[in-house]
């Protein structure tokens, strides 16, 4: 039977000693990270770890993160750490990095999507790690956790972004603050050989070529599946527009010609004197950007406009990750193919 939801728990040492009885016990807990909040389950509990797939209307052949506290558990979960990812994981963990290793025999397939590689993290988050090592504690060797918000929509950032996403689904929401990175790990696939940028996001791609002395290659259509890489993800209910600076003001002016309200994220741009919808101004470099984007756009998106207009962002590295998510939320056919 299902524990009975409890809602936004401050982590106390003991309310941080339930949520991992909640997992042992195969329930579904929600947790801060420095990225974005994670919907956790049993990494070893193939019925735990279906229902995330379940609460989330995630495809099962979307594979999950395995969320470990520290790298000496990396054995546990792949059978081959090649030099490079052992760099990049002296380097960045505990840290928004995700590394696609080799899977290790006993790993479900339902955590991986059936194939042969799995996705393996330790995050910083003073929270998550204090979670992992509760969790270690009662036998625990992992924790399962995509982005705790319903696949295809914004992530959360905040506890209360997933209790408005997932409301008594889980049986516990561990509160952690806002959190620091704003956006999901950067990925990087070692599964075939040469390191391959899967998802740019918290380490940035000169940061990975530092350590690597290469520049991973970038995913192509040929990469494993990842479902951050499908083109409509992260997408807000109100259809999203990516526009330039120069024409952030006609194409207000020619939407408030159609009586067309509308909403703006702006970077550089402040609101037109008569300008009457909600506008934020968001922070002019790519970290804080990146930390406030979600919040931002889900503040946009219950303004219930017709259209959410989103001032083009530089086309440096350093806002690649950035790039990336503002492309997929404002991907033409997302209306289409999201849910
Ligand atoms: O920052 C993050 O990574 C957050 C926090 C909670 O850790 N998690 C997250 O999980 O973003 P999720 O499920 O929303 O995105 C994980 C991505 C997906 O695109 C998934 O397909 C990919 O990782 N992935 C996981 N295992 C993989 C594998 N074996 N091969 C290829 N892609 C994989
Ligand atoms: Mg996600």
């Amino acid at each position: 039977m299902r524990d009975p939801f409890v809602g936004i728990v401050s982590p106390t040492q003991d309310a941080v000693a339930r949520a991992a009885s909640h997992l042992r016990a195969g329930e579904l807990v929600a947790f801060p990270t420095e990225t974005v909040y994670g919907l956790g389950a049993d990494a070893r509990n193939a019925d735990a770890v279906r229902r995330i797939f379940a609460v989330k209307q995630r495809p099962a052949d979307h594979p999950l993160i395995v969320h470990v506290p520290d790298a000496t558990h990396v054995p546990r979960w792949a059978r081959d750490v090649p030099p490079g990812a052992k760099a990049l994981a002296d380097a960045f963990w505990p840290g928004p990095l995700t590394l696609i290793l080799p899977r290790a025999a006993q790993v479900s397939d339902t955590v991986t999507g059936g194939q042969d590689s799995v996705g393996l993290r330790v995050p910083s988050h003073p929270v998550a790690q204090a979670l992992l090592a509760a969790f270690a504690a009662i036998g625990g060797e992992g924790i399962a956790a995509p982005s705790a918000n319903r696949f295809g929509h914004v992530s959360p950032t905040t506890a209360a972004h997933v209790e408005a996403d997932l409301e008594d689904e889980v049986a516990m929401i561990l509160d952690g603050g806002a959190s620091e990175v704003g956006i999901e790990s950067t990925i990087v696939g070692f599964a075939h050989g040469a390191p391959l940028l899967l998802r740019p996001g918290g380490i940035g791609i000169d940061e990975l070529t530092r350590v690597l002395r290469v520049r991973p290659r970038t995913a192509d259509t040929d990469a494993p599946r990842a479902s951050g890489t499908l083109a409509s993800h992260y997408a807000t209910r109100t259809q999203a527009f990516l526009v330039s600076a120069d024409r952030l003001r006609t194409e207000i002016a020619q939407r408030e010609d159609r009586d067309e309200r509308v909403a703006v994220l702006a970077r550089a741009l402040d609101a037109p004197p008569a300008f009457e919808g909600p506008w934020i101004r968001a922070a002019a470099d790519a970290g804080p950007y990146a930390h406030d984007l979600y919040a931002n756009l889900r503040k946009l998106d219950a303004a219930g406009t017709d259209a959410i207009l989103i001032e083009a962002v530089p086309d440096a590295p350093e806002w690649l990750a950035v790039r990336d998510r503002l492309t997929r939320a404002t991907h033409a056919g997302a209306q289409d193919d999201r849910d």
